[in-house]
């Protein structure tokens, strides 16, 4: 496992997600961008269950970790996130996030992935409201706010499920990073950034660039 922490608030983080990369290339794809002077790359898990698609499992994470020096952050879409949370760490995720809508007890989760020595992260699907993870935002390191509905890359941006970052906000305070996942490019990035995340997945905006580098750079451009 390696040391990497998820980098401490107050920066905006862009954090590319592999879906909408070249998986038969995976690690070459990671390598290219990491290039673009980022700190993380975003990790679809997919188990057919809680959507309706299928990504990568351990096996793979722990192959690309030999490739890369980025933060592993692994965006869990599985209906059993606890069953498979200790694989994906000892594989060399560093960044755990899971659903609220599988999962009765957050805060016992959030401590079983913190004595395990990762980051732990709660996500909400676009249509779940603030108040279902209000008594445990404050323990998360990150939260995720979904702005497509979980499953593929390349769908329209959700602007009501965006307002959520507000609320969430004004829940956690500055300490905790707010990461915001589905459809965002360089019109959607300032909007988030302006409700309040801090950390901002895209997928279909850099993978379809050809040019990769300049993609990142014009996210994190728009936002300033
Ligand atoms: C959706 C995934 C997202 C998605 C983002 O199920 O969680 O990470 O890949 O991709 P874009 O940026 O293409 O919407
Ligand atoms: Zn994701």
């Amino acid at each position: 496992m390696t040391e990497l922490k998820l980098p401490k608030p107050g920066t905006i983080e862009i954090n590319p997600s592999i879906l909408s990369s070249d998986f038969a290339a995976l690690a070459d794809e990671i390598a290219e961008i990491e290039r673009a002077d980022i700190k993380m790359v975003h990790l679809d898990i997919m188990d057919g269950h809680f959507v309706p698609n299928i990504t990568i499992g351990p096996p793979v994470v722990e192959k690309l970790r030999k490739h890369s020096k980025l933060f592993f952050d692994a965006h869990l879409m599985i209906t059993e996130p606890r069953k498979y949370a200790e694989a994906f760490v000892k594989a060399g995720t560093n960044h755990i996030t899971f659903h609220i809508e599988v999962e009765d007890n957050p805060k016992e989760f959030i401590d079983i992935l913190h004595d395990m020595g990762v980051s732990a992260g709660i996500c909400l699907n676009p249509e779940t409201p603030v108040e279902q993870v209000e008594k445990v935002a404050s323990f998360c390191d990150m939260i995720l706010v979904l702005t497509v509905h979980p499953g593929f890359g390349g769908q329209k941006f959700i602007d009501s499920a965006a307002q959520k970052i507000r609320l969430l906000r004004e829940m956690v305070g500055p300490s905790v990073r707010i990461e915001v996942d589905g459809g965002i490019d360089t019109t959607t990035a300032p909007i988030v950034v302006g409700y309040g995340a801090d950390t901002l997945v895209a997928g279909h905006a850099i993978f379809s660039k050809k040019d990769r580098i300049a993609a990142i750079q014009a996210i994190r451009d728009a936002c300033v």
